[in-house]
Order: C-alpha cells, then structure tokens, then sequence
C-alpha cells in the first residue's frame, strides 16, 4: 500500500513510519519539522534499509499537499501532522485550531481532489476529559479540558461527517494514552525541545542529572499512593497498532474510534522506581501542588481494539522505562547530539 504519513518525522511518526517500512509498504512523509529534526528520518533509513519520499511542507498549504498527493498517490493516509501541548494550548489557542483542525481540514480536501478515502488519525486520551467512570471506554461522553483536546474534539467530528459523506471514505481514529519508550536500537525516540512537560522524559532527564529533580504535581489524588496513575503505552505497541489500522481500514468502511493503551496504570511513583532500576540512578523528587487540569487515573478500556484492529499491547511499564532510558542514555541531547538545529537544511536535503 502506498501510504503518505503526516508528521512522519515526529516521535510517534518516526517509529510509526519504520513499521510501516517493514510491513513493505511504500511511504511519503510529509512534515514541516517545525517539531522535528530530519535526522530522526536518516536513521529510519538507517535502520530499516527501505528508502521513501519526504516532502517538507506544511499541511495547511493545499497546494503543496496537492502536489505531494498527486504525484505519490496514496491509497491511505495517517495523519499526526499537529501541535501537542496542553499547556501551549491555552495560551496560544488560535495556533491549534489553525494547526489542528484546519490542517485536517486541508488535508481531507486534498483527499478527495485526489481519490484517497482512508485516513488513521491521531486523536487522544484527552477528549474524554473528567472520567464519569473508569476504565474509559468509547463511548465515554467527550468533555475535553482544553484547547489541545477540544481541537481533538472537533477534528474527530469532521472526519466522522466527511466518512458520512461518501460510502467510499474510511478513517480510525486512534485515541492515544500515555505514549512512552523508544525503539530498542536506541536510534528514535521522543525528542521534546526544551524543558519537557511530559513525566517520562523528565525523569530520564533527572536520571542523566541534566534537571536537578522532578516535582511530582500533588501525592493527595485518590489512587494506591496518592500520586497521578496513567495507562503508559510504549511508542513500539502503539506503532503497532497504526499497521493494525491500516489494515483493518482497507476491509472496512465507515468511522471508528479506537482506544490505545494498556488497559493497566502505574503512578508518578512507580514510573520513578522503574526508570531508577533502569538506570541504576536515582531520581531526586519533591512532592508539589497539583498541576491545574490534572486528573486522577487515566485507563484505556481495549477491548475495542482487540475485537476490531486484533491487536493487544505487548510490552510493560518495565520494558517502557528501560527503552526511554537507552534513548535518553545514548543520545542526552536528542537528535541534536550529532546534528544541530544549524545543519536541518543539509539534512533535509540528504533525506529528501
Ligand atoms: P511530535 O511533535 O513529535 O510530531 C508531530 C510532527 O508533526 C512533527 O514532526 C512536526 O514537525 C510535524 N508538524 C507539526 N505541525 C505541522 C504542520 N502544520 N504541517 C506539517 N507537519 C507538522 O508529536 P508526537 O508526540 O509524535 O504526536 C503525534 C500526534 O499524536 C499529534 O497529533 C499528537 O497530538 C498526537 N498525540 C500525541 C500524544 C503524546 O503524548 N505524544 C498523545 C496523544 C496524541
Ligand atoms: N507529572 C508530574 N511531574 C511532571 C510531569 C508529570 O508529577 O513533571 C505527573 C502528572 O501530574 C500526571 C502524570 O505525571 O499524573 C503524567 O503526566 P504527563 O504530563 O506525562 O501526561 P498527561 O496524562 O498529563 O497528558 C499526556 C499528554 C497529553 C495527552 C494525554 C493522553 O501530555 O497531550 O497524555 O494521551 F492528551
């Protein structure tokens, strides 16, 4: 199959594309690396030996799409292209919804000038908001709790009216929860530019003594040890489960919307033990107030996606944290270990 990735150079995207190297099909990335280094590309090279196409470009810019699409002809599309941070969302709310929902909308456009109907999207966790009850499942009412996740929101309600449309359209919609890890090479990984927001990559950044400790945001939460649970999924299962997509999509048609995750929870405290066994660090904390927007425990129901995509996570929160430190360990400044920010058009160049 022919499959063009949006934001194939990100962290999920990135291992996402490798798979779908591996599977043999054939990839365009298309990607503005505005949160991305072209490097992380060279190394899915590197690793999988299976040369693709790369288009720098923005996916608001239909022409640009126009012309990637019409001369790649893809048969499907996974869509990651977009911004990620709850905290950013809030203060720049327009940016998502121009990025986000605007940028799908271009995209589904483009699709039907070019006769492509099949789309994986990545939703999130986040459009369920405050949980009514645990674990989450499908139908568990959408109340996102901020601009990040009400664009989640929104995109997913025009793909399910766009699929409504026209008999010949076809989009899962993958609800991420906690995405985690890296591939075990050591190669890819998750490369947040700056301070990390995110738990996992915080805590192998005090592990390797680059931040002095981690603050966990509030030990009076109603869970086994009163800090945060949330279902952690690693990068390798959940690249999985976009080859699962795209299969299941190419005998199916309509819209559906798929948990990933586990199924399973740990806490700030237990995620802490397991990248101190995995580093053989330890990992100075101070308990601090809650973070506004925060919940409890986040928990996938999976059953869904075991029934439809037949898939199921493999890997624990152990192989997770010893993935996330072999990155962290092997590259402490990301992709810009070996290559700075200064040399991405080189780069670009070699990749594409
Ligand atoms: P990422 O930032 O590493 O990857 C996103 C990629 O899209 C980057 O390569 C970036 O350069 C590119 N991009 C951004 N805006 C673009 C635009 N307008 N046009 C073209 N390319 C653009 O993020 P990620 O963690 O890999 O997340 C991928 C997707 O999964 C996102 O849509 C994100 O919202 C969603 N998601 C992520 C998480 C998580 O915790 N990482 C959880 C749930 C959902
Ligand atoms: N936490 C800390 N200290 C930190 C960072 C996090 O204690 O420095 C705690 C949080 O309070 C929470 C847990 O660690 O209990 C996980 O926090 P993350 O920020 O790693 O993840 P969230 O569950 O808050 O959100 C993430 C993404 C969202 C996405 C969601 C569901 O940031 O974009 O998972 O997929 F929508």
């Amino acid at each position: 199959m022919r499959v063009l990735v949006t934001g194939g150079a990100g962290y999920i995207g990135s291992h996402t594309l490798l798979q779908i190297l591996q599977e043999r099909h054939e990839a365009l990335v298309f990607d503005n690396f505005s949160n991305s280094s072209p490097e992380a590309l060279r190394r899915v090279r590197r690793l999988t030996n299976v040369d693709f196409q790369v288009t720098n470009g923005d996916v608001r810019d239909e022409d640009a799409l126009l012309r990637a699409m019409r001369s790649f002809r893809p048969e499907a599309i996974v869509h990651f292209a977009g911004l990620k941070s709850v905290g950013e969302s809030n203060s720049q709310p327009l940016e998502y919804y121009s990025q986000n929902v605007v940028g799908t909308i271009k995209l589904l456009r483009a699709m039907e000038q070019t006769g492509c109907g099949t789309i994986v999207f990545s939703s999130s966790a986040t459009v369920y908001g405050e949980a009514r009850y645990l674990p989450y499942d499908e139908s568990h009412p959408s109340q996102p709790t901020n601009p990040y996740g009400r664009t989640k929101h929104f995109i997913e309600k025009v793909i399910s009216d766009w699929v409504a449309s026209r008999p010949e359209f076809t989009a899962v919609v993958l609800r991420y929860f906690n995405p985690v890890g890296a591939h075990p090479s050591g190669l890819i990984g998750e490369h947040p530019s700056g301070t990390p927001n995110n738990l996992v990559p915080y805590i192998t950044q005090v592990a390797a003594g680059r931040l002095a400790r981690l603050r966990i945001y509030g030990n009076d939460y109603p869970t086994r040890d009163g800090t945060g649970e949330r279902d952690y999924i690693h990068v390798e299962d959940l690249a999985r489960a976009h080859v699962a997509a795209l299969d299941y999509a190419s005998r199916f048609s309509g819209c559906e919307a798929i948990n990933v995750g586990t199924g399973r929870g740990a806490t700030v405290l237990e995620m802490i033990r397991e990248i101190e066994a995995a580093s053989g660090r330890k990992v100075p904390y101070e308990i601090v107030a809650r973070r506004e927007g925060d919940i409890a425990t986040s928990i996938a129901d999976v059953r869904k996606a075991e029934r439809l995509l037949g898939w199921k996570a493999q890997y624990g929160i152990a192989e997770m944290c010893r993935s996330a430190w072999h990155w962290q360990s092997r590259n402490p400044n990301g992709y810009d270990s070996s290559h700075g920010p200064e040399n991405h058009g080189a780069l670009l160049e070699e990749v594409s």
